[in-house]
């Protein structure tokens, strides 16, 4: 199956498990376990979110791998930056990108992908941190934001 196919198919997955679910943390943690088992470079999967008490930082939410930092203000690092921005960002080689955080010394390459509310109002931030360079491409990057338009509800 091609990559394209293959988020079709986890996007379903995560559907038929989220399906009645309410819990926005459930329907979080569904996601990066299903996509974090989906591709082998994919190290870390999980998802920042919008701190309702600080509305400018990012803290931590569901998420699968080695531990992950607990807070990134709006502006800082690749998260921060699609916070900041609302758009995805694709990093090849994250020793490239100025002021990237390093949680985890493995990350070669990453994707954050901004998550809205029905509202439009930014609600997260989902990253997938991979082992490799240059993993995510726009396939990536359709797939992903895809999925992201179904968690909220
Ligand atoms: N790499 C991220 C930080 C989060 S961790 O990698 C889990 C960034 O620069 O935003």
């Amino acid at each position: 199956m091609d990559k394209t196919g293959l988020y079709g198919r986890i996007a379903k997955e995560i559907a038929a498990v989220n399906a009645g679910e309410t819990s926005m943390i459930a329907r979080y943690a569904t996601a990066c376990c299903l996509l974090n088992g989906a591709f082998p470079q994919f190290y870390w999967t999980g998802f920042y979110l919008v701190d309702p008490l600080k509305p400018s930082e990012l803290v931590v939410g569901p998420y699968q791998g080695t531990l992950g930092c607990l807070r990134i203000p709006f502006g800082k690092g690749v998260c921060g930056t699609v916070a900041a921005s609302g758009k995805t960002v694709l990093v090849e080689d994250v020793h490239k990108f100025p002021g990237h955080i390093a949680c985890d010394s493995k990350t070669m390459s990453e994707i954050v992908v901004p998550v809205f509310d029905k509202a439009g109002a930014l609600a997260a931030v989902l990253d997938i941190d991979s082992t490799d360079l240059a993993t995510f491409d726009a396939v990536d990057q359709a797939g992903l934001e895809a999925i992201c338009k179904t968690l909220l509800l």
